[in-house]
């Protein structure tokens, strides 16, 4: 028996971030880390949190998360954009864990808060992602799905990139929270606009 196909597909798509890990801040705008700060100050963390940072990158989230978190997982699939992230991040509360989303090697409700910043789109079954976060979500926990741009602009972004993430979507409003309450969460919040994307899924159960 083969591998499920999204091993197949996920392995361009570790290649296409292995590949820019080194130079990843050269390519986001400086006023990334600013707006990220803000975000997460919005997201209202309580102390002593578990949070699972998944499509973690190079840790550009971390002074943030880990300011409130008991501990912070930093999860990726790309093994070079956390080597980056464990150069630049020291400290006991944060781990990093090399995984695809897909096949969370984590145990059901380990977690307080699942943040998923600026990664959505890449997943390759994204029906299958949103249950897995929710999976390891503990009773009361949020999933957070942001970016800080529009779904309208990070689409056309990734449709201008071409390649690897061409066809890399967030999906229109109703079919996203189809795919989240689907996973048996409720959304607590869902905003879309010039100040950025933002969808907050409670598990309820
Ligand atoms: C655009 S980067 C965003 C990184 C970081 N969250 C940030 O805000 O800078 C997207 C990240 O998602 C990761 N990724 C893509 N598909 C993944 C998957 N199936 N499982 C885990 N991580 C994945 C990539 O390796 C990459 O580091």
């Amino acid at each position: 028996m083969g591998h499920p196909p999204h091993r197949e597909v996920n392995k361009s798509i570790r290649a296409f971030f292995d590949e820019r890990a080194a130079n990843w801040d050269d390519m986001v705008c400086p006023q990334h880390a600013e707006r990220l700060k803000t975000m997460v100050a919005a997201l209202g963390l309580s102390d002593g949190g578990r949070v699972l940072d998944v499509g973690a990158g190079n840790g550009v989230l971390v002074p943030f998360l880990a300011a409130k978190a008991r501990f912070v997982v930093e999860l990726d699939i790309s093994r070079r954009m956390l080597c980056e992230g464990r150069a630049r991040s020291v400290g006991e509360k944060v781990a990093f864990l090399q995984a695809d989303v897909l096949d969370l090697p984590i145990a059901p409700a380990a977690f307080d808060v699942v943040i998923c910043n600026s990664c959505f789109p890449h997943f390759s079954d994204q029906r299958r992602a949103i249950a897995e976060m929710a999976r390891v979500l503990d009773t009361g926990g949020r999933l957070v799905v942001c970016h800080t741009q529009s779904r309208e602009c990070i689409n056309t972004h990734h449709r201008r990139a071409g390649g690897t993430v061409g066809g890399h979507e967030l999906p229109p409003d109703d079919e996203m929270r189809a795919l989240v309450t689907g996973a048996g969460l409720s959304v607590a919040e869902f905003s879309n606009g010039p100040g950025g994307y933002c969808l907050i899924g409670r598990n309820q159960r």
